[in-house]
């Protein structure tokens, strides 16, 4: 049925389109499995419509490889049902647009990177519509997470410091820096929307990092309760303490049984202004992947697992969003206690 929230939808997912630069001329996917929105398939389809493009909705059967329900975790294992059919997978690589509306997403699934290979832009899209909505990107929201991707390049280290203990050092070098900015506007890319966010994938990090109440873990969608204390020694956690949150991590990664639960995967900050770290206390956990937390504007974000540069695949992913760090990239803060330094500049050290 049609209604009032169905014209929001549209609205909201129209702009979207324009902001990923859609020509009349291209064509476009909206990919679905059973258990997708079905206002998002309908709003996407008609989105791509009113730019005056070809658009497709393929539905797909759902399940995934992954070890875990698929419960909008992140992981981004993709479907089996795509995994294991090219004519799925050869649809998308001729699509000039796919609006991935699946529960989770592809963006740990190697089978991605050949489609992007083919020029196809991809669009992740799975938070609720209040979510899409406040956090509709900008289109200068882009060069802002360039202009952090060009300080990663250029440097050779990241240091990430909190009042609650966290002294983490990362090395930069083979880090391949990558952003996030909400629409998919280049052959061959992949975005997240809502998201605004400047990550690596570093392979060596040392020190600690210390949780303190109020943090965020992902996928299981809780705050953190008491501190918990990570010593990190060449890009692995070697030691986990800590109470019951303590507890909660250091079952995951022995119960996945997966090489790499343990090994950092990519970090970086976020610089969503229009996110809500609240969003994860008012909202059913189903409803929600979680980009207000990943996302949020000077947040730190770390994570395990997978590892696309490093050639680590795994499906144990945890995203865990920080408040109250300050980050350095060599001599430039980009956060300082939690808040994005807007004009960042050099220190004395
Ligand atoms: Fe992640």
């Amino acid at each position: 049925m049609f209604d009032l929230s169905s014209v929001d939808l549209l609205d909201v997912f129209t702009r979207q389109l324009r902001l990923c630069k859609l020509r009349s001329d291209e064509h476009v996917v909206v990919l679905a499995e059973p258990d997708s929105r079905g206002d998002y398939v309908a709003a996407a389809f008609g989105a791509a419509k009113a730019c005056g493009a070809h658009v497709i909705a393929a539905t797909v059967p759902g399940g995934t490889p992954a070890p875990m329900p698929s419960t909008h975790t992140g992981a981004g294992p993709g479907l089996t049902s795509v995994l294991n059919d090219t004519t799925a997978q050869d649809l998308l690589k001729s699509a000039d647009l796919v609006v991935d509306l699946t529960r989770e997403g592809f963006i740990h699934a190697p089978v991605q990177q050949e489609i992007l290979r083919a020029g196809t832009r991809i669009l992740f899209v799975c938070d609720a519509p209040e979510v899409l909505i406040r956090n509709l990107p900008k289109e200068e929201d882009k060069a802002e997470v360039l202009r952090g991707v060009e300080l990663l390049r250029r440097s050779s280290r990241m240091r990430v410091r909190s009042a609650a203990g966290t002294d983490l050092t990362i090395q930069l070098s083979g880090s391949r820096p990558e952003f996030q900015c909400g629409f998919a506007d280049d052959p061959g890319r992949w975005d997240h929307w809502p998201s605004t966010m400047v990550l690596c994938w570093p392979e060596l990090s040392d020190g600690q990092i210390v949780l303190a109440p109020g943090d965020i873990l992902l996928p299981f969608k809780e705050y953190v309760r008491e501190p918990v204390t990570l010593q990190i020694a060449g890009g692995r956690i070697e030691k986990v303490g800590g109470g019951a949150d303590a507890d909660l991590l250091t079952t995951f990664f022995e119960d996945s049984g997966d090489t790499w639960a343990r090994s950092l995967s990519h970090l970086g900050w976020g610089l969503m202004r229009t996110a809500d770290w609240f969003a994860t206390a008012m909202y059913g956990k189903d409803e929600l992947m979680g980009m207000d937390a990943r996302a949020f504007a000077g947040n730190f974000l770390w994570s395990t697992g997978p590892h696309p540069v490093l050639g680590r695949e795994s499906y144990a992913h945890l995203d865990i969003a920080m408040r109250g760090c300050s980050v350095a990239v060599d001599g430039t803060e980009v956060v300082v206690d939690g808040r994005l330094v807007d004009d960042a500049r050099p220190t004395d050290g």
